[in-house]
């Protein structure tokens, strides 16, 4: 949520923009930037909107060679330029921009900011009055007042601050937020994450919460907010720039949506060996394997894939597994069993629901395992272990290829832990085979995709609402289905166990009401054909997506033959294009759903 970016030493302006608009996953309600050429200019351009508008705002002239630039998902206050960053204190010294909130600013208000005149609704500027007012009644520096007021400050913060009077510096903090440092030859670049400054440098430090920063153009110090100087090694990302990219796509989603097949290779040639067996760190199997329950925890889409990876676990080890909304069993924590362990699944490793779980779970002492797609993300760092997803960058805010990639790791996981576990169904699970079917059952689906803009045209884009049924397996695809289609076409859909409907949804059922029925569950696929009678009765049009050995003459997308656990891989992939489709015929933002960001650093 928020994306900031900070230059010292290089055309601030251009690398501002161009990391702002790499970031714009991470919200796009407002952008703004604060620039200073180190020759007496300084500027403060920001804009409502999209970074483009921002774009637009900018004059020629308006450069320098040191800035700091914001991209928001606005938390308190409405996106409107006042509240937009950076902000600025009243004497208009001090620049700053954050991601993160603020969670005791009403009361640093009341307490030290009596007579201030604000000109924004939100958190982060009580901050950079607070530090104007430090430094001018204690007559401090501006990096000491910053740290001053970090003391008093309570909440989540990847700050970047400028002080006008020494502005070859930038200040930096981060608290429970991402932040990275970039280091290039004779200028550093600070922002929310690696990926977004890559064409700039290779080379990162990343910051821990705690530390604060002094950077310049030709170095950086890192202390503690005691003042104490912390060491942090840089490291060189082998990422590869171009796996960000757009490439000849219109839209992210479907260039992700695309890769799928791609990924399930990468996972089985990573996670198996030529006999199929996992290669998967025997650390993480053998906790796995001690725990007497699974819990996973997770949000969104992951939180789907959980649902699926509970019925891999429970196959394949026997363990019995519950999955949670990490937001829920943050303070409603559940009962344990005595042997615990938790999985946290999480595309960006970044979600402060799922971190509030993980500190509880760090402070009871219980095991932990983050399967995640990023790298050193604060989930992976603050568990136990980590299993990568390897799914290259995901930036469209929907997720696709990252639910695929949960389901995968969770099979490997489950496979390596039920062996150990002599379990007979995990000894027997072809998995390295299932993994190839799967890649090339997604690629046949993905080359038809003009099949899906077809029946999203007929049957979506000019309903108001929508329904996703399924039983078993395919229930939790269909809560992933809807989410998706809602989410990128704002069309209201619900997924449902196909026999709940009868139990009052179906009311709302009307002439052309889309409906659409996942068949893949051998023991109900003949009940889950009878609730498409129910619906088709009342007026429904029903589009059906079905395993092939379940298929009748009239369905619409008949999926090629998958073991059922793993089955969501597949079924899921119609679902993405639907989703797809709907927005992009619908002329809106594929990539950039409204009031979405990708990765959600707020609880
Ligand atoms: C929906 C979507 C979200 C995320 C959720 C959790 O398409 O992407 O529902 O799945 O915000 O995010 P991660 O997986 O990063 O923890």
């Amino acid at each position: 949520m928020c994306g900031i970016v900070g230059v010292v030493g290089k055309s601030a302006r251009d690398l501002i923009l161009n990391g702002l608009t790499n970031l714009e996953y991470r919200g796009y309600d407002s952008a703004g930037m604060y620039l200073n050429d180190l020759a007496g200019h300084e500027y403060l351009v920001k804009a409502v909107g999209r970074i483009s508008n921002l774009k637009e705002k900018l004059t020629p002239e308006q450069q320098g060679l040191v800035g700091i630039g914001h991209t928001r998902w606005a938390t308190h206050g409405k996106p409107t330029v006042d509240n937009a960053h950076p902000h600025f204190d009243e004497t208009k010294r001090f620049y700053l921009v954050h991601n993160g909130v603020i969670e005791n600013y009403l009361e640093l208000k009341e307490k030290y900011l009596q007579g201030v005149t604000f000109k924004s609704e939100t958190d982060t500027e009580v901050v950079v009055q607070l530090i104007s007012k430090l430094a001018r009644e204690n007559n401090l520096d501006g990096f000491s007042a910053f740290k001053k007021a970090l003391k008093l400050v309570k909440g989540s913060y990847a700050f970047l601050l400028v002080d006008n009077t020494q502005p070859d510096h930038v200040y930096i903090a981060k608290n429970k937020s991402p932040m990275m440092l970039g280091l290039g030859n004779g200028f550093n670049i600070i922002a929310s994450d690696a990926i977004s400054v890559l064409d700039q440098t290779k080379t990162f430090v990343d910051l821990q919460d705690g530390d604060v920063g002094d950077i310049t153009k030709d170095g950086y110090t890192i202390e503690n907010l005691d003042g104490e100087k912390v060491t942090r090694e840089p490291h060189v990302l082998d990422i590869d720039p171009n796996a960000a990219s757009k490439g000849t796509y219109e839209f992210y989603m479907l260039k992700e949506i695309d890769e799928q097949p791609g990924v399930m290779r990468r996972l089985s040639q990573d996670y198996l060996d030529e006999n199929g067996e996992p290669l998967v760190d025997q650390k993480i199997v053998d906790a796995v394997a001690n725990a007497d329950r699974i819990y996973i925890f997770a949000a969104g889409t992951s939180y789907h894939a959980g649902l699926v990876g509970k019925d891999l676990f429970e196959k394949y080890t026997g363990i019995p597994t519950e999955v949670g909304y990490a937001s829920e069993a943050g303070y409603h924590f559940p009962i344990m069993s005595k042997r615990p362990l938790f999985i946290f699944l999480s595309q960006s490793g970044e979600t402060a629901d799922s971190r509030v779980v993980l500190k509880e779970a760090n402070k009871r002492g219980i095991t932990s395992l983050t399967m995640t797609n990023v790298e050193g993300s604060t989930l992976s760092r603050e568990a136990d272990f980590t299993m990568l997803l390897k799914a290259g960058p995901e930036i469209a805010v929907a997720s696709t290829k990252a639910y695929t990639a949960q389901i995968a790791l969770q099979a490997i996981l489950a496979k390596a832990v039920g062996e150990k576990l002599a379990n007979q169904d995990a000894k027997d699970f072809d998995l390295k085979h299932q993994l190839a079917l799967a890649a090339e059952g997604i690629q046949e689906i993905v080359d038809g995709k003009e099949r899906f803009a077809e029946l999203a045209k007929k049957y979506l884009i000019a309903s108001r609402n929508a329904f996703y049924i399924g039983r078993g397996i395919d229930h939790a695809v269909a809560l992933e289905g809807a989410l998706k289609l809602k989410e990128v076409s704002y069309i209201q859909t619900e997924g449902f166990a196909a026999a709940e409907l009868k139990h009052g949804t179906i009311s709302l059922i009307e002439d052309g009401t889309p409906v659409i029925a996942l068949i893949n569950d051998p023991v109900t696929a003949d009940l889950t054909r009878g609730n498409i009678q129910e619906v088709t009765s009342r007026g429904a049009s029903v589009i059906t997506i079905v395993g092939k050995q379940f298929a009748k003459e009239n369905d619409d997308v008949v999926l090629p033959d998958l073991n059922y656990y793993l089955s969501p891989l597949l079924t899921v992939v119609p679902t993405q294009l639907l989703a797809y489709y709907a927005s992009k015929e619908k002329g809106l933002d594929v990539d950039k759903p409204r009031n979405l960001a990708k990765s959600v650093t707020v609880e």
